[in-house]
């Protein structure tokens, strides 16, 4: 059994792959530059653009499951190709897909749905906790923390959760048709949050809060498209950023990792290096 994880590269993707490999998976990995990958020497990694679906020919000869991210590039952008990405992932022999959403649902998983021969599982989960190395520069230097929506509460997931789950239901059965809404155990404010960095660090942290065309403005600095932002923006107001599920404790028996807990795993990123 041969598994294809494409956003190898990124942030849940490389914990994909560890979690796979420490269940003695066979892994194979997709980047548009393999060069760049760094990825364990064990690990198969091909070229290929999600953009161009003709591209994963090679990755997908002998997969059994894909895990698929369903955005394209480093601004976000939804995925249009999901329809021929899936065609060419059934013509392959793929038993098996499990996607990650964007956000939003896109082409890919309107493919999936139609698809009467694959088994997939989609996983939708809320925020990463890793967004908050969003505020490590600006912590260290000026020990600051500038966002808008201070009232806003989101159910932010540890990224190690959404990573595990993903691996279980690659190789598990049980999963077909679902989709998991992944969330972790509780809702937090951003000045919440700041609060368990401040108590984790043992150093003040102050909250600024930005207006909402601030934080629009700095989006666009950030080079993000008008969709993209909107959906950033409304996130807040959507139930989905914060209503918490069970999902992440019956796929994994366990209950999700805490915020306090990823603080005390990332002190590091966000103390200033001692002076020499
Ligand atoms: N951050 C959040 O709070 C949050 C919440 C819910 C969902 N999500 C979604 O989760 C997904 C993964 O996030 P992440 O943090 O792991 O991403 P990331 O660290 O930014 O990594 C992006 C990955 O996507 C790959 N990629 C991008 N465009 C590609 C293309 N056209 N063809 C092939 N590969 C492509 C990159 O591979 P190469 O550069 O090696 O080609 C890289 O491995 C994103 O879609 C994100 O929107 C994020």
């Amino acid at each position: 059994m041969t598994l294809l994880v494409t956003g190898a590269t990124g942030n849940i993707g490389r914990k994909v792959i560890a979690h796979l490999l420490e269940r003695g998976q066979r892994v194979r990995a997709l980047s548009r530059t393999p060069s760049r990958s760094a990825l364990p020497p064990v690990v198969e990694v091909f070229e290929g653009d999600l953009t161009a679906p003709a591209t994963l020919g090679p990755a997908l000869q002998g997969v059994t499951a894909v895990f698929l991210i369903t955005h394209d590039g480093p601004r976000y952008a939804p995925l249009q190709t999901g329809q021929a990405l899936i065609q060419l992932i059934h013509e392959h022999g793929v038993r098996r897909v499990v996607t990650l959403w964007r956000g939003e649902r896109g082409t890919i998983e309107a493919a999936l749905e139609s698809s009467s021969q694959l088994e997939w599982t989609q996983l939708e989960p809320s925020d990463f906790m890793s967004n908050m190395l969003h505020w490590a520069e600006s912590i260290r230097s000026h020990h600051r923390v500038q966002e808008p929506y201070p009232h806003s509460r989101c159910a932010l997931i540890h990224e190690q959760d959404v990573a595990e789950v993903a691996a279980r239901v690659l190789v598990e059965d049980g999963h077909h048709g679902r989709v998991y809404r992944l969330t972790g155990s509780e809702a937090l404010t951003i000045p919440q949050r700041v609060h368990i960095l401040k108590e984790t660090l043992g150093r003040d942290i102050a909250y600024v809060e930005l207006s909402d065309a601030q934080a629009r403005e700095r989006w666009r600095d950030m080079g993000f498209g008008p969709d993209f932002i909107e959906l950033l923006a409304t996130w807040h107001d959507n139930p989905l950023a914060y209503t918490l599920t069970n999902a992440v404790e019956k796929v994994l028996g366990r209950p999700p990792l805490r915020f306090d807990t990823w603080a005390q795993e990332h002190v590091a990123a966000f103390r200033a290096p001692a002076a020499l």
